[in-house]
């Protein structure tokens, strides 16, 4: 593995020349823009874990704690901005030369102009029925009273991906699609700790594409090239915009 003063040169040279890359983001991609982390200090609130939170045991046991813990997600994220690494990837992917899957689910690729991007653990904007399972897109910051959906008026959930759930088949098929003929693969600020997520790496190498990851932080991950560096300022050098 690379992680040298060349590495930032080698890996642009692998992404000039893809032609269908695979771009996996994580958590680390929105923390300049200072949305906390799971696996950082970030991960806990009123004393509770992310993983006692973000599981259907959690929702079914106490809905109004899970939703403030997403409601006050929703604040944090409201007030922060896409970055350099966010609009580097919008600038991308006008190009047409491959996919953008997230495991975020903070809308911060979208807002930076990035539209097809492929959520595999779904999305902090959206309510989920808890009867047909039909999903909206919202802004709501508060909800006095717990949120029921317009077409079955039963209560809503968040649409976000919970520990113990299965990835929405419609991000899995993308994901499918874009590994079969992917050509490189380039994974930013992700720990790499969560699966399925972290086996698209492993997917995109076994077929001989090169796999180069942006973390400033050591991940298990296996790569061929690593720039130890924060996204905001690796993700605009390595990355073509034309
Ligand atoms: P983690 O919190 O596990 O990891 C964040 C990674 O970002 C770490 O490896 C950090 O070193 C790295 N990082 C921190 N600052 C960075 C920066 N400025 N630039 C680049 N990288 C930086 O977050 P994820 O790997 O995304 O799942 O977590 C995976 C999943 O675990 C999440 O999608 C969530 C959680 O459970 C669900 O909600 C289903």
């Amino acid at each position: 593995m690379a992680d040298s003063p060349t590495a930032p040169s080698l890996a642009a040279a692998v992404l000039r020349a893809s032609r269908r890359l695979v771009i996996l983001t994580g958590a680390g991609i929105s923390a300049e823009s200072g949305v906390p982390t799971f696996r950082g200090a970030g991960g806990y609130w009123r004393n509770r874990s992310f993983m006692e939170l973000a599981t259907p045991e959690a929702f079914a046991a106490d809905p109004r704690l899970v939703w403030d813990w997403y409601l006050e997600r929703r604040r944090t994220v409201r007030a922060c901005e896409p970055n350099a690494a966010h609009r580097a990837i919008a600038a991308w992917s006008q190009l047409g030369r491959g996919t953008l899957i997230t495991q975020n689910v903070d809308g911060l690729h979208e807002r930076a102009g990035t539209s097809a991007v492929v959520r595999f653990h779904g999305s902090l904007w959206h309510n989920r029925c808890g009867e047909c399972r039909e999903e909206r897109l919202v802004a709501d910051l508060e909800y006095p009273e717990l949120p029921r959906s317009p077409c079955c008026h039963a209560p809503e959930r968040p649409g976000v991906v919970w520990f113990g759930e299965a990835i929405p088949s419609e991000a899995v098929k993308s994901t499918e699609l874009a590994v079969a003929g992917a050509d490189a693969v380039l994974v930013i600020g992700t720990s790499g700790a969560v699966y399925p997520a972290a086996g698209i790496v492993a997917a995109v190498r076994s077929s001989g594409a090169k796999a180069i990851e942006v973390n400033p932080e050591d991940t298990s991950l296996e790569v061929d090239v690593a720039l130890r560096m924060p996204a905001a300022e690796a993700v605009p050098r390595i990355l073509p915009s034309r």
